[in-house]
């Protein structure tokens, strides 16, 4: 029988991928992720344009770091909540510019976009670019981490979505070994996984790599996005099949888990529905330890017991921020297993449809989760 009454105090938490843009909706995207517990985040930097350089000074035609840090701290990220924000990987990066940002404390972390590969990825570039040029062995030499969306782009539509191969898999067996063999001491996050392929990459990789898993792909597999074309759920990577949710699933939960982390890719459409196809990402501010608590039930895990909270622990507080090298905080928060109604939001004048609403078929009406975070 299940034990209604559980209530689980945990530290405060790092979520290490989420999206919060520009403007007027940045502040209250930041207090959904404050009221959730969280302690940090890193804040990916595929903005209009991206934050593809450090200083405001430099020329090139990007936002920076510099800029980015000082328009997110005022909107309710203080010096209390930790931000990271990852350097965009352009043509235009150059060694000497991750050598100056690691200098002047800006730099912690850059980020590979497969180009065009998802939302904001136009002015990504190829990977072995980054490998010919400097960037990854001045990363590498300056311990700056990179995130990475592990993606194929510009593959024919037959092997994008394949039985038995997609644009992850792919990437994880022919462009990862790769990368590692040259720069075996360059520290990596494997960003967003959904297949038992990057599981596998991730598993049998030295403790350089780690990865990222979102609550929508440990909940969801791609016939729930399908089965009344639910595109609610449309994010990328893409939600795979049953066996690669059962990968993950197994990666999160498991007692020994060191690798595997929290990331929510929380990332708020205002319009998913566009002209040209659906806007590819899923909002889960407000709401992410409470889909990953669902999601460890749901994967088998007994939150009411010792052996559940630590592995639920680990993925959700621990393993992060130590990939990371920050500190795990003394602070806490509940989370409670309690219903919880989820509706549309309104922020900053525009509406953002959190991920579980929309995908029971019926429209926009709300719908209840199982967890809720006491503040
Ligand atoms: C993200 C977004 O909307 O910014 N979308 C997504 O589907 N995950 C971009 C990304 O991280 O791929
Ligand atoms: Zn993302």
């Amino acid at each position: 029988m299940v034990d209604c009454s559980v209530k689980l105090e945990l530290p405060k938490w790092y979520d290490l991928h989420a999206h919060f843009r520009q403007g007027e909706i940045v502040a209250p995207l930041l207090k959904h992720h404050l009221r959730m517990g969280c302690a940090g985040v890193v804040a990916m930097p595929n903005t209009r344009p991206p934050v593809a350089k450090v200083f405001d000074s430099d020329d090139h035609p990007y936002e920076s770091i510099e800029r980015y840090l000082a328009a997110l701290r005022p909107a309710g990220a203080d010096e209390a909540f930790e931000v990271i924000v990852p350097l965009y990987l352009t043509r235009d990066t150059s060694a000497r510019m991750i050598e100056q940002g690691v200098s002047s404390g800006l730099l912690r972390a850059a980020k590979y976009y497969p180009p065009h590969g998802t939302t904001g990825a136009d002015q990504g570039w190829h990977l072995s670019g980054f490998m010919d040029n400097g960037v990854f062995r001045a990363m590498e030499e300056a311990g700056v981490l990179l995130c990475i969306h592990g993606e194929e782009h510009q593959m024919a539509a037959e092997q994008y979505f394949d039985r038995h191969t997609n644009a992850e898999a792919f990437f994880y067996r022919e462009r990862m070994p790769r990368l590692l063999e040259r720069f075996p001491r360059l520290k990596i996050v494997a960003e967003h996984l959904t297949t038992q392929v990057a599981v596998e990459f991730v598993h049998q990789a030295p403790d350089t790599v780690a990865a990222s898993i979102t609550p929508q792909h440990l909940i969801y597999t791609v016939g729930h996005l399908l089965q009344g074309l639910r595109y609610h759920l449309y994010c990328l990577p893409l939600p795979k099949f049953d066996e690669d949710r059962a990968a993950l699933r197994q990666a999160v939960t498991a007692t020994d888990n060191s690798k595997f982390f929290a990331g929510t890719d929380s990332a708020p459409h205002t319009e998913k529905v566009t002209s040209c196809g659906c806007a590819a990402g899923c909002y889960t501010g407000g709401i992410a330890p409470q889909l990953y608590a669902q999601a460890f039930e749901m994967a088998g895990s007994d939150l009411a017991s010792e052996e559940g909270v630590d592995s639920f622990r680990r993925f959700l507080c621990l393993n992060g921020p130590r990939f990371y090298g920050l500190p795990i905080p003394k602070e806490t928060f509940l989370l409670e297993r309690a219903e919880q109604e989820i509706t549309p939001l309104r922020l900053a004048g525009q509406e953002i449809v959190p991920l579980p609403v929309g995908m029971e078929g019926k429209g926009e009406s709300p719908v209840s989760i199982p967890w809720r975070c006491l503040e």
